[in-house]
């Protein structure tokens, strides 16, 4: 049996009729960038997750990127975990910031709220809550920590898709949350997208002069921007695609329930703590041997990967921003053993249960 690590088909299929309606509308008007089908998502976006605008951009690299501009924090120093995609801190790149790591929870491997403060100098501006495979970071002890410490939270939540903290939209949390629509996220289009959404008008306003080289409509820019917008094409299938999300999620928390009912007693291996507010973007194992786990699970047809192998602050071109090697143990722990599971809604139950048997069967050797 070949279990890829995600498989969208079903999910093309499911909703062929709603993106198909949306392409045909979309060629009739022939308007391919800033028209009616980014517009209308826009709305639908802001609407599903509880916030009050949406502006959508090219990808979630830019999404970050503008919502630091945003906030109007260039020259600064920024905060993020040391285990998140690079794309966060070439973000940070990007708006002219400077990155500064800091390590993780070891049992939730989100960003550590207890030892973030030590990482506090007068130089910094914000911090980047990276709600890492699904789960959102503990955002109320965090705006406590950014309240005193007069400091901005820009979240990167371009895993959680849908994700809510205790019951409450994101964007209460903050003035931006930056999603990334690459095509295995739980809402994902076919090329690259992102979003940031926000609830300040004057927020959303600045984000749609950044996005679009700083002008309105006209051809006269008023500020230093970009041009990073998602183009008709990607909204067409994301149009479609959110209103099945809700669903989707409650299909991989399902499959995540299985992973971790076939693993619980399993030796060798450690799941993930995960509150209920996961959107389980990724099903996260730690593992002994654990490439020799991988090779064992590709020789049974077993897709895996590792989010992520390097921490931030060992990558070269973030080196000279980090601290040396060994001083956040955590993360670079994490980043020896952790491993991704197969997890896609819609996976067969067999799949997944060929998964969990084929890493008990490694670990029973
Ligand atoms: C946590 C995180 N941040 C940022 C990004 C960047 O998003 P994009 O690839 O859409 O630029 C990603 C996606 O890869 C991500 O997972």
């Amino acid at each position: 049996m070949t279990v890829p690590m995600v498989n969208l088909r079903p999910l093309l299929e499911e909703t062929r009729t709603e993106w198909t309606a949306n392409l045909r509308r979309l060629f009739e008007r022939m308007q391919f960038i800033q028209g009616e089908e980014v517009a209308c998502f826009e709305q639908e976006l802001a609407r599903s997750f509880g916030s009050r605008f949406a502006v959508a951009t090219g990808t979630g690299t830019a999404a970050i990127e503008l919502s630091l501009r945003a906030v109007e924090i260039e020259g600064r120093e920024v905060l993020l975990p040391a285990l998140t995609s690079l794309f966060t801190a070439q973000a940070v790149l990007a708006a002219r910031c400077i990155p500064r790591f800091a390590d993780i929870h070891p049992g939730t491997l989100l960003l550590d709220v207890a030892g973030v403060e030590r990482h506090i100098t007068p130089a910094t501006a914000a911090i980047i809550p990276v709600h890492l495979y699904g789960q959102p970071c503990p955002m109320r002890e965090l705006s406590r920590i950014a309240r005193r410490a007069r400091l901005t939270l820009v979240q990167d939540g371009c895993q959680a898709h849908g994700a809510r903290h205790e019951g409450v939209a994101l964007t209460r949390f903050s003035p931006c949350v930056a999603y990334s629509f690459y095509p295995t996220k739980n809402l994902g289009c076919l090329g690259d997208g992102g979003a940031v959404l926000t609830d300040r008008p004057s927020i959303a306003e600045r984000l749609r002069l950044l996005r679009d080289g700083g002008r309105r409509n006209g051809q006269v820019s008023r500020l230093p921007a970009i041009n990073s917008r998602l183009d008709e094409m990607q909204a067409c299938y994301l149009r479609a695609f959110l209103p099945r999300l809700t669903e989707w999620n409650l299909e991989r928390a399902r499959i995540a329930a299985l992973y971790d009912e076939t693993l619980s007693d399993c030796p060798g291996i450690e799941r993930v703590r995960r509150s209920v507010d996961s959107v389980n973007h990724l099903y996260v194992i730690r593992a002994r041997r654990r490439e020799r786990l991988r090779a064992h699970l590709a020789a049974r047809g077993i897709s895996t990967a590792v989010h992520y192998p390097v921490p931030l602050h060992l990558q070269p071109a973030f080196r000279e921003f980090g601290p040396a090697r060994g001083r956040l143990p955590n993360a670079e722990k994490a980043c020896r053993e952790i491993v991704s599971l197969p997890l896609w809604p819609k996976m067969p139950q067999e799949s997944v249960l060929h998964v969990a048997e084929s890493v008990r069967e490694f670990y029973k050797k």
